[in-house]
C-alpha cells in the first residue's frame, strides 16, 4: 500500500445532491451554464417518460435538445455523432440521465465538443486542449461510478479495443443521486451493475496505489454496496436501500479515481469488447477468482474484507452470484484464437499494473480457465483482432 495519507490530486464535482426526488433540482444546477442544454438519455428513460418528464420541468428561455443513446457501450463513432449535435445544437451544456454507457458517452461527448481533436486521436492518447462544456450526471443504474470520474470508456470500432480517456477537467460539475431513476432498473442491471460497483470498491481496495485514505471510500463503498444491493435485486428495496446503492456507487467510482482498480478490470476490457460481454457481467464472475488471487498479497486486508462481508470475502461473492444466477459466460468458449490479444491487452492496462500481486500471462491464463474457457496456449495466434461471432 502506498502509506501517502492524502492523494494528490484529486477531484470531486462541485455539487452532490442525494436523495428522493432531487432529479427535479436539475435546472437549479445548470441555471448559470446558458439557455442551451443537451439532455443525454439512455432507451429506457425514453420508454418510461422520464426524459419526457425531466424536460418537462425547463424553465421558460431554456432549450433543451433531446438525445437519444441507441445503447450498448459507446464507441468512437457515437461520439462523433453526439459531438457533431452538441456543435449543431451550439449546446452550452450537456445533462446525462441513464446508466454508465450514457454518462462516459457524454462526459466525453461534452469534454471533447469545443476541441478540434478528433475522437480517435483523443482515443490514443492526444492531449485535451480545451475546457469541457459544464457536465451533470444523473445515474439510473448503481454502477459504473461514472458520476465520480473524470474519465469515459469507449471503444475503437475498428480493432474493438476497449479503454478510457480522460481528463482532470472532466469531473462532473453536479451529479445528482434520486433513487426515484433506479425504480425501473431491471434485476439482471441491478446485479451486473452492483457487482461491478463492488468490484471496482474491492479493487481499488486491492490496489497497490490505494492509500488509508481511499481505503475509508473503497470499504464505505463496499459496505454499503453489500447491504443493499440483494434487497433491490429482489425488488424488497425502498428509495433508502436506492439511495445506499447509488451513494455506494459513487463512493466506488471516487475510490477508483484515487487508487485505480486491478486484474478484474484488466482483462474486462478485451473479454467485454471481444465476445460482447456486459462489463458488470464479466467483472462480476471474474471478481471471486481475483479475491482468491490477491488473498496473499493482501494479507490483513483480506481478513478485513472478511470483516465487511460476515464471511471468508471470496465465499461471500459467490454466494452473491449464486443469489443473482449469475454464471460465467465463457464456459465452453475457445479463446485460444484471442488469446495474445487478450494476454497482452489485460497485461498492459493500467488497471492490471494496479493489482496488488503483480499478474504474469500464467495467471491470466489460469483465471480464463477457471472461467471455463478453453485455453490452448500452444496454437497459432491471429495477428489481427477478428470479431467472434
Ligand atoms: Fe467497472
Amino acid at each position: 500500500m502506498n502509506s501517502a495519507p492524502w492523494p494528490d490530486p484529486w477531484f470531486l464535482p462541485a455539487l452532490v445532491r442525494s436523495g428522493p426526488g432531487r432529479i427535479e433540482t436539475l435546472f437549479d444546477a445548470t441555471r448559470t451554464w446558458g439557455k442551451r442544454g443537451c439532455l443525454v438519455g439512455g432507451q429506457s428513460a425514453i420508454r418510461s417518460g422520464l426524459a419526457a418528464r425531466i424536460q418537462a420541468l425547463s424553465p421558460p428561455g431554456i432549450r433543451i435538445e433531446p438525445v437519444v443513446h441507441t445503447g450498448g457501450e459507446p464507441t468512437l463513432t457515437q461520439l462523433d455523432e453526439l459531438r457533431a449535435t452538441l456543435r449543431s445544437a451550439r449546446a452550452d451544456w450537456v445533462a446525462a440521465v441513464g446508466g454508465g454507457s450514457v454518462m462516459d458517452l457524454a462526459k466525453a461527448a461534452a469534454g471533447l465538443a469545443p476541441s478540434s481533436l478528433t475522437s480517435a486521436d483523443a482515443f490514443d492518447g492526444a492531449a485535451i486542449d480545451v475546457d469541457p462544456l459544464p457536465f451533470l450526471a444523473a445515474p439510473t443504474t448503481a454502477g459504473t461510478g461514472s458520476e465520480a470520474t473524470v474519465n469515459a470508456v469507449l471503444i475503437h470500432p475498428g480493432n474493438r479495443r476497449k479503454k478510457s480517456i480522460r481528463d482532470p477537467r472532466w469531473m462532473p460539475r453536479c451529479v445528482i443521486l434520486d433513487p426515484h431513476l433506479l425504480r425501473g432498473c431491471p434485476p439482471a442491471v441491478v446485479a451486473d451493475s452492483g457487482l461491478d460497483a463492488l468490484t471496482q470498491a474491492i479493487e481499488a481496495y486491492a490496489s497497490r496505489h490505494a492509500t488509508p485514505f481511499s481505503d475509508g471510500i473503497a470499504l464505505e463503498a463496499a459496505r454499503l454496496l453489500n447491504q443493499h444491493v440483494s434487497t433491490v435485486f429482489h425488488g424488497r428495496g425502498t428509495d433508502a436501500d436506492r439511495t445506499g446503492l447509488l451513494q455506494g456507487s459513487f463512493l466506488a467510482g471516487w475510490a477508483l479515481s484515487l487508487a485505480r482498480l486491478g486484474i478484474v478490470h484488466g482483462i474486462a476490457h478485451p473479454l467485454g469488447s471481444l465476445y460482447g460481454i456486459p462489463h458488470g457481467r464479466i467483472c462480476a464472475v471474474c471478481l471471486p477468482l481475483a479475491l482468491d488471487l490477491n488473498r496473499g498479497p493482501l494479507g490483513k486486508k483480506y481478513d478485513s474484507l472478511c470483516n465487511l462481508f460476515g464471511d471468508d470475502a471470496t465465499t461471500a461473492i459467490r454466494k452473491l452470484l449464486k443469489t443473482f444466477d449469475i454464471h460465467s459466460p465463457l464456459d465452453g468458449i475457445d479463446v485460444s484464437p484471442q488469446l495474445n490479444f487478450i494476454v497482452q491487452e489485460t497485461l498492459a492496462s493500467g488497471s492490471c499494473q494496479a493489482n496488488c500481486k503483480t499478474v504474469t500471462r500464467e495467471d491470466v491464463l489460469n483465471l480464463l480457465r477457471q472461467l471455463g474457457a478453453l485455453v490452448d496456449s500452444n496454437s497459432t495466434p491471429r495477428t489481427s483482432v477478428s470479431h467472434p461471432p
